[in-house]
Parts: C-alpha cells; sequence; structure tokens
C-alpha cells in the first residue's frame, strides 16, 4: 500500500544553515555538533527526503554536508553571493562534489542592476556544473523584475503570515519554476509562547496566540499546523525546513498531514516577515 504521509516527508527538504552557525531567533544551543547532523542526514535518507539547502555563507555547512559518507544520495541545492563560478568551486570542493543539483543567486542586485550578468551562471549550467540555476528571493518586487530570465527554481519564504509570494505559484509552474520555501517557522518566531516575544512583536502576538488556539481545535500541535500549510500547497515542490537538532527533525517528519486544516488570512506588516528587517 502507498504510505501518504511519505508523499508530503518526500517535500521536505533540509535546510543546512543551522549546520554551519549559530542561527535562529529562539537559538540557544548554537550550532549543530557535526556528528549529530549526520544523524540527521542519515534520518533523511531513511525517510525519503532527498534535497539539501545550503549555502557558500553558512559557515562550514557545506563542509560538514561534503564529509557525510553518503552525500552522494542528496541534491544539494547551493547559492553564491556575490561571484558565481569561484563560489560555486568552493561548493564544489567543500561538497566534496562535481556537480550539484542546483545553484541560487543569494542576492538579486547584480541581476537587477544589469541581467547580462545572469550568463555567467547560465554558462555554468552549461558546463554541467549545476543541473539547475535559480534565484533566492524576499521580496516579490524582485521576482517581476526577474521574470524574463531563464531560471529553474525559485526559493521563497512561505508561512501561514507571509503569503506575498502565493500568488506567483502558478505563473511560476506555467513556467516550469520549481518552487522551494523557506521559513514554514519564521525563523522559530511562529513557534515562540507569544507572552515572551520581544516588544517589536507586539503586534503579531494575537495571531501567534490565535495559531495556537486554531491547532489545538484541529487536535494537531502547532508545528503540524505550520509545516502541513506549505506542504499541502500543490504549487510547492519543496519545504525547506531548519532544525537546531535531532528531536527537532524526528519531530518534525512524525507529522501527518492527511487532514486539511483551515488557516485565515493574517495580514503582517512586511517588516515581521523578514528577519533582517527585525529590530531585536
Ligand atoms: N535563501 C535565504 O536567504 C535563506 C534565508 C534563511 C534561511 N534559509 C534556509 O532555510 C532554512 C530554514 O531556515 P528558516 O529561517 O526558514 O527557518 P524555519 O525552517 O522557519 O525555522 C527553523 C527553526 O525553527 C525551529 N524549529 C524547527 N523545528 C522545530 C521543532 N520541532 N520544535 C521546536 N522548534 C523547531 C528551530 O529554531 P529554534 O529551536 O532556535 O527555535 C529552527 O532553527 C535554513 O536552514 C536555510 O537552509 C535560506
Amino acid at each position: 500500500m502507498r504510505n501518504r504521509n511519505r508523499d508530503w516527508l518526500s517535500k521536505i527538504a533540509l535546510g543546512t544553515v543551522q549546520f554551519g552557525l549559530d542561527y535562529g531567533i529562539a537559538n540557544k544551543r548554537g550550532k549543530v555538533p557535526k556528528e549529530e547532523v549526520f544523524r540527521i542526514l542519515d534520518t533523511a535518507l531513511d525517510k525519503g527526503i532527498d534535497t539539501l539547502d545550503t549555502a557558500r555563507s553558512y559557515g562550514d555547512a557545506e563542509k560538514v554536508i561534503g564529509e557525510f559518507p553518503k552525500v552522494n544520495r542528496f541534491k544539494v541545492v547551493t547559492k553564491f553571493s556575490e561571484n558565481p563560478q569561484e563560489e560555486l568551486f568552493q561548493s564544489l570542493k567543500a561538497l566534496r562534489q562535481s556537480k550539484v543539483y542546483g545553484l541560487l543567486a543569494h542576492k538579486t542586485e547584480p541581476f537587477l542592476q544589469n541581467p547580462n550578468e545572469w550568463n555567467k551562471v547560465l554558462r555554468l549550467k552549461e558546463e554541467g556544473l549545476t543541473e539547475r540555476i535559480g534565484f533566492s528571493l524576499y521580496f516579490p518586487w524582485e521576482l517581476e523584475r526577474l521574470w524574463e530570465l531563464d531560471f529553474d527554481i525559485v526559493q521563497v519564504p512561505y508561512n501561514v503570515l507571509d503569503r506575498r509570494f502565493e500568488s506567483y505559484f502558478q505563473k511560476l509552474k506555467e513556467k516550469g519554476v520549481e518552487i522551494h520555501t523557506r521559513s514554514a517557522f519564521l525563523q522559530g518566531l511562529l513557534l515562540m509562547d507569544p507572552d515572551k516575544l520581544r516588544p517589536f512583536f507586539e503586534d503579531i502576538r494575537p495571531v501567534l496566540r490565535d495559531l495556537r488556539t486554531l491547532s489545538k481545535s484541529y487536535g494537531k500541535d502547532l508545528k503540524t499546523l505550520l509545516l502541513c500549510f506549505c506542504l499541502r500547497n500543490p504549487y510547492v515542490d519543496k519545504v525547506i525546513v531548519g532544525v537546531d537538532s535531532l528531536s527537532q527533525f524526528i519531530e518534525n517528519v512524525s507529522i501527518d498531514c492527511s487532514k486539511e486544516i483551515e488557516v485565515p488570512r493574517y495580514i503582517a506588516e512586511e517588516k515581521f516577515l523578514v528577519p533582517f528587517m527585525w529590530e531585536i
């Protein structure tokens, strides 16, 4: 019999910033130790999760991934910040790979200023060093302005509070673009106790309370509600989830998304949705 839960699980991609840097608004533990990363990666393979999201700028995340004995079994998507060719060579060396599945631009500015710069990235694909190319975005206006370029993947933030990119999903699929979403937990913010939020987040406290009540009314925990919201979207190809520990990962891959949960459309100012705009 087909295992329905495995269908949801195979849409999860593992975020790896937490493997190379001390990361996250509620993170008290620091980066994940290498032995634990290996156990997380083993569990991922076991659950049918085959995609890793990483970047040149995630500390030593690529190096740790490269040291994992079964790294070849993953599709690795990495990102460059300034120089696509040089950084991809460094990534491949750290990952101990001859090519990656995806190469994304971490910053869109150079390509917005001069679209011809994208040819450098296209060339890396032509040379077979990456199967797919694309962008990691923060704002819908970036997507609007990059639309005419030739790309295969976009990575965008997407969660119950941040649905700014949702109206582009269908058009992206028609264009043949893979949609990878991040921030299902908004860096962990959506899982925090509303009463313990810093004053900057005062305005979204009621939303966080409402989400807790909603998940209880469906007999689900909040993590399940937040993850299944993304996983159940038919346009989304991969939901990138970051974890600080093996236990968090095990919790996240134990979810059951078979029941639909109707989530209201919350309204939140952009300053709450983009972590680098947080005044904390
Ligand atoms: N392209 C980009 O510009 C960009 C930017 C950011 C991230 N990313 C990628 O996206 C990935 C995810 O990052 P994100 O910022 O989007 O974070 P996220 O997936 O929304 O949240 C991850 C955080 O949620 C918390 N968490 C996860 N599972 C949990 C559980 N079971 N119980 C309790 N807490 C749990 C952990 O933080 P605490 O335990 O610390 O609360 C974890 O660090 C990163 O690893 C990275 O690969 C890309």
